[in-house]
């Protein structure tokens, strides 16, 4: 049995006052991790403080991006290194509006994937397709690539701890949720192509998060689909009292 992994990305948002007040909120009715996995994905002023704040819960904190150097000449960039050094355990990878807005490739999130195990961190790694795409039955294709560059390279071992969020861009934000069925096509197929390219016990244990307008009301259909593991959640995890309900939902 996988066990569920909620994320809750909260994106460019809150100041770190309301950072701290939303661990503050929640942290002592989070759900066993050894029910469920509760993360929440914060912008990077933020991480020591949470970090220090959740010391001791069963919260995690992770970053929302890296560089996948260790050090050097990239003004601006954080490293894996400075991460693992504030005890932030998770990583997200590749999200839509990185590669969209920020010019990351399949390269740019292997290279991520690899230099996040290096240092102990466990990749989120997301996939997804535009709108578009869909509609040019381009989904299972585009979402396979993606798959396939972004572990290409790791272990079996790398590929069991590592957890993939299926996020579909045209649900994203939109309050469009892709119905259950359709998200979990998407994901038994990630499943199928990770048996494929490693093995069948690594598809068995990788995680596969969907993302993509997932709030209280939908999340207990999502986390009954039978390759859903997960969700990674961006509006409906900014608030204490909703992040907590969709935790509840994967415990
Ligand atoms: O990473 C989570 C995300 O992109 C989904 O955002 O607001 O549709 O839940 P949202």
């Amino acid at each position: 049995m996988r066990k569920k992994v909620i994320a809750g990305n909260w994106k460019m948002n809150k100041v770190l006052k309301e950072a701290e007040q939303f661990v503050a909120d929640t942290k002592d009715n989070i759900p066993s991790s050894d029910k469920v996995e509760s993360v929440v994905c914060a912008p990077y002023p933020f991480l020591a403080s949470l970090v220090d704040k959740a010391a001791g819960t069963d919260l995690k904190v992770a970053a929302q991006n890296m560089h996948y150097e260790d050090n050097g000449a990239f003004t601006g960039e954080v490293s894996p290194v400075m991460l693992k050094d504030l005890g932030v355990t998770y990583v997200v990878i590749g999200h839509s509006e990185r590669r969209e807005l920020f010019g990351e490739n399949d390269d740019t999130v292997n290279k991520k994937v690899h230099a996040a195990f290096n240092h102990q961190l466990t990749p989120i790694v997301c996939v997804g397709e535009t709108l578009e795409q869909r509609e040019n039955n381009e989904t299972m294709t585009l979402v396979e690539n993606q798959v396939k560059q972004a572990l290409a390279g790791l272990t079996d071992d790398q590929v069991k701890q590592t957890i993939v969020a299926y996020e579909p861009i045209w649900a994203i934000g939109t309050g469009k949720t892709a119905t259950s069925e359709q998200a979990n096509e998407v994901c038994t197929h990630i499943r199928n192509v990770v048996k494929e390219a490693f093995s069948a016990d690594a598809a068995e244990a990788v995680r596969i998060q969907y993302g993509g307008s997932v709030k209280p009301a939908n999340v207990d259909e999502l986390l009954a689909q039978s390759d859903i593991d997960g969700a990674l959640v961006g509006g409906a995890s900014l608030e204490a009292d909703s992040f907590l309900t969709l935790v509840e939902a994967g415990a």
